[in-house]
């Protein structure tokens, strides 16, 4: 990740939070093409697939295909329904500056978009990933609390404990590519899933990765890729189930996070909870119940 120094090259006016100014103005119209684009790949596929407080989020955030969102006038927006705001930054920021803004209800947002050569991958976070995939989500006040606490306790793994590798873990496994049980069957919450058109059809329907029920231990000590589609899925029961799961003291678990074994991202337990495929599982079976 490049030094603040390193970053000011390109971005003079970039402050000690790694904030800098998104000049909305400054995109062109073809990086609003991009954006547009892609959400409407997105927004054709994910009812059905992604969960309702997702799909509420960006609802009630007036989230819309037509140009990339202005983060003020969102953040205006977000403001008033759970207290989040949403900064820009060029991109990734170190562990400590993206902890502190979590702690203070700040999502941090790239501000570029990718090339219209790149819809389908790309290294960095940028600008569709960070705020179609992330922010309907912190309208959602369970998760946007969740979202908090994460900030402050990866500011203990990191300060206290070094234990900064299991809690990414658990960020990842939710945050980015978790699945919740609805009333239909599984859906998708995580914003590396919501953000992708191939991998939110791959999490919800392919016979390929294992869904296994969420357990916070067996989560910290799973390695994740970061190239690939998931092997693995954790799936939640609901927002208030894992709020409850990760809303207390890591110290002990952290402790005992340090011996044990570390799980490949393939690996099935006899103690997993495996689930089977939501809503579309049936097709072409028996029950065809879609
Ligand atoms: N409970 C965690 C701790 O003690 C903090 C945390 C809360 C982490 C919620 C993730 C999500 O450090
Ligand atoms: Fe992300």
């Amino acid at each position: 990740m490049p030094s603040l120094e390193a970053l000011r090259i390109r971005h003079p006016e970039i402050r000690a939070d790694y904030t800098i100014r998104q000049h909305w103005e400054r995109y062109d119209a073809a990086a609003h093409g991009v954006w547009k684009t892609l959400y409407e790949r997105q927004a054709k596929i994910l009812p059905g697939r992604a969960c309702d407080a997702f799909l509420e989020g960006l609802a009630k955030l007036n989230l819309v295909a037509d140009a990339i969102p202005d983060l003020e006038r969102l953040s205006d927006g977000l403001e008033k329904l759970t207290g989040w705001r949403v900064v820009t930054v060029p991109s990734l920021v170190p562990d400590e500056t993206f902890f502190d803004h979590l702690a203070n209800r700040r999502f941090p947002a790239g501000q570029f978009i990718r090339d219209a050569s790149q819809l389908d991958y790309i290294e960095e976070p940028d600008i569709f990933h960070d705020v179609f995939g992330h922010v309907p989500m912190l309208a959602h006040p369970v998760f946007a609390d969740y979202m908090q606490a994460y900030g402050k306790g990866g500011m203990r793994a990191l300060t206290e404990f070094h234990a900064l590798k299991n809690l990414a873990r658990l960020y990842w496994y939710t945050v980015e590519f978790g699945l919740v049980e609805g009333p239909e069957g599984l859906r998708i919450y995580g914003s590396g899933i919501v953000s992708s058109r191939a991998e939110s059809i791959y999490a919800v329907e392919s016979s390929s990765p294992n869904r296994i029920g969420f357990d916070l231990e067996r989560v910290m000590r799973t390695e994740y890729r970061i190239d690939d589609f998931q092997e693995s899925y954790f799936v939640i029961r609901s927002f208030d189930d894992l709020f409850a799961e990760t809303y207390k003291d890591f110290a002990a678990l952290y402790t005992k996070l340090q011996a044990g074994p570390t799980y490949k991202p393939g690996d099935i337990l006899a103690t997993d909870r495996l689930h089977h495929r939501g809503t579309h599982a049936y097709v072409g079976g028996s029950h065809a119940a879609v």
